[in-house]
């Protein structure tokens, strides 16, 4: 079955399946759990998935900050879905949106082991690493 890209409103039946992908990427393998506070951001950004029929292959979520810069947020692409070119989908595609809402440079904070998927589609390193949920992080950022 062929992927698409759809949005997925925040509380919704898409959101729902795509925060279990996100718990099972992102949050699970270190032993965490989304916080009630980074849940209730989740009703302030837009969300999109790669469906594969019923199925979520993959996440993404936008923030649309009021400095004119769109951050992009939870790129989660689910175990058995990686490497098949769906994350850079995806990528272009939350871009995509962002470009049609009037937003014309994005930035993100990439785990650092992620930074040459980034590279690969035109992100650029910025400043040192920091750390977020325990693990290392570089803003990258790219105009769209
Ligand atoms: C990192 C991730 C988003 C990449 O998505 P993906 O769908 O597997 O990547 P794609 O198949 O679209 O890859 C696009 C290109 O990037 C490369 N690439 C993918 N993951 C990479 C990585 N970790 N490091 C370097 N290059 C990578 C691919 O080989 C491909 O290169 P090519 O064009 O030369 O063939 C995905 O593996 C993932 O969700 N990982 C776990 C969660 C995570 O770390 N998310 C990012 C948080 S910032």
């Amino acid at each position: 079955m062929p992927i698409t890209y759809i949005s997925a409103p925040f509380g919704g039946e898409w959101y729902a399946k795509a925060l279990a992908v996100r718990h099972e990427v992102m949050r699970a393998p270190l032993g965490l759990c989304y916080t009630p506070e980074e849940l209730a951001h989740d009703a302030h950004y837009q969300h999109f998935v790669a469906c594969d029929g019923d199925q979520v292959a993959a996440n993404v979520s936008l923030a649309l900050l009021d400095d004119r810069w769109a951050q992009i947020k939870q790129v989660a692409v689910h175990a058995g879905y990686e490497r098949r070119g769906i994350g850079r989908a995806l990528i272009h595609y939350v871009e995509d949106q962002a470009r049609a809402q009037g937003y014309s440079r994005a930035f993100l904070n990439a785990r650092v082991p992620t930074i040459g998927f980034y590279e690969k589609i035109g992100y650029v390193c910025e400043g040192d690493t920091f750390p977020l949920v325990g693990l290392p992080h570089q803003r990258m950022t790219k105009s769209l």
